[in-house]
């Protein structure tokens, strides 16, 4: 079972949608996926079309980590129909607050760690959605987790946040948390037409290397519609729609890869339907010298991530609708910024002067 926790130290740069899309993709191919809602806003639980009020919420899993409580806190998505074990939900409560406190006890933080080893056997993928903040309940997440995907918008403070939630990761690494390493900085809301954008992707891949993932997530109002509806973008029609799909996959296939766990560890890990197979080579190998600019050494070579440019390991056969047209994922070969109804030329003037991001 693999754990990834969506973070970032920053308000509202995406990370419900980047567990929303990436739980959209893994049901889409049938992963048996699990999402646990950290943020007591519920945002993703929401999203996920579970029921407003359901007997027990995080808050009862983090107060009593056992395997009743668990059993009767998952609920599955409405985006499964009301199936248990496709895609299910650990639905978000606003009394988790309580938890969100920046000293937390070492067996607090081990809760949520411990809940999920209940279910182990039930689920191929466990996605955390975390408050945006460094307090006990992301800490709590980490713990539980394998991977922290880092989500960023391209701006300045997004950046400088990204830069921390890495030194951030590496640090509760070295103090307790020893599996766990950075999956990536995911940038999410790229137009391709700002220059404002361009220079801050250019300089993300000067600060963080490989550990930039590719491809970015385009600015598309269909993924506001789609989360309006409580629906998965992999449902929802059109070319921005399959487009984005086709992103949030090739993010999923980057986690599965990327994961240590290997096919012959678990069975059921072994025989996901439509899944692409464990890489177990780029699982298990170390990332050796490469370049993350302000990031420590260590941490990139913990995330065991390629020393090539990692958009070339994305397969190009993946099943979501609209991927078979790579290129066309890529905001930056695309024109996503027409699709919002933003002008082309919005930022066409040079900027005076842009502050790089201090790190
Ligand atoms: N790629 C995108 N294209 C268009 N809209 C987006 C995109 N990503 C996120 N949004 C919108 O931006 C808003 C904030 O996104 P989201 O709630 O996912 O951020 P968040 O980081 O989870 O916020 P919070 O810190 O409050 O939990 C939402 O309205 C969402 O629909
Ligand atoms: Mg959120």
């Amino acid at each position: 079972m693999l754990v990834i926790s969506v973070s970032s130290l920053k308000g509202g740069v995406g990370k419900t949608s980047v567990a929303l899309g990436l739980a959209s993709a893994a049901h889409n191919r049938g992963l048996p996926t699990l999402v646990v809602d950290m943020d007591p806003q519920a945002d993703a639980s929401t999203g996920l079309d579970v029921p407003v009020t359901t007997p027990l919420d995080i808050a009862d899993v983090l107060a009593a980590p056992k395997a009743k409580i668990m059993s009767q806190a998952i609920v599955p998505s409405g985006w499964s129909g009301g199936a248990k074990g496709a895609l299910d939900v650990i639905p978000g409560s606003p009394r988790s607050a309580e938890f969100d406190r920046p000293t937390m006890s070492e067996r607090f933080l081990r809760r949520l760690k411990d809940a999920l080893a209940t279910v182990s056997d039930d689920y191929r993928l466990v996605i955390i959605d975390c408050p945006p903040s460094m307090n006990g309940l992301t800490r709590a997440a980490w713990m539980a987790s394998q991977r922290v995907a880092v989500v960023t918008e391209p701006g300045l403070f997004s950046v400088a946040a990204a830069d921390r939630a890495l030194r951030a990761v590496a640090e509760l690494r070295r103090r307790g948390a020893p599996d766990l390493q950075p999956l990536g900085i995911i940038a999410n809301r790229v137009r391709t037409k700002s220059r404002e954008h361009s220079f801050r992707v250019d300089e993300m891949r000067e600060m963080f290397g490989p550990l930039l993932l590719t491809p970015p997530l385009s600015e598309r109002t269909v993924l506001q519609q789609a989360q309006g509806s409580a629906r998965p973008i992999h449902s929802w029609p059109g070319q921005a729609a399959s487009e984005l799909a086709g992103s949030f996959d090739a993010l999923l296939d980057r986690g599965l890869r990327t994961s240590t766990m290997r096919s012959r560890g678990n069975p059921r890990d072994a025989q996901v339907p439509n899944a692409p197979a464990v890489d177990a080579q780029a699982g298990e190998a170390p990332v050796g010298e490469a370049r993350a600019g302000a990031v420590q050494a260590d941490d990139v070579q913990a995330a065991q991530q390629p020393t090539t440019d990692v958009s070339e390991q994305i397969p190009a056969d993946s099943s979501a609708p609209g991927a078979e047209e790579q290129d066309s994922t890529n905001p930056f070969t695309d024109d996503s910024a027409s699709s919002t109804g933003t002008p082309a030329t919005e930022d066409a003037e040079e900027a005076p002067r842009r502050p790089r991001t201090r790190h």
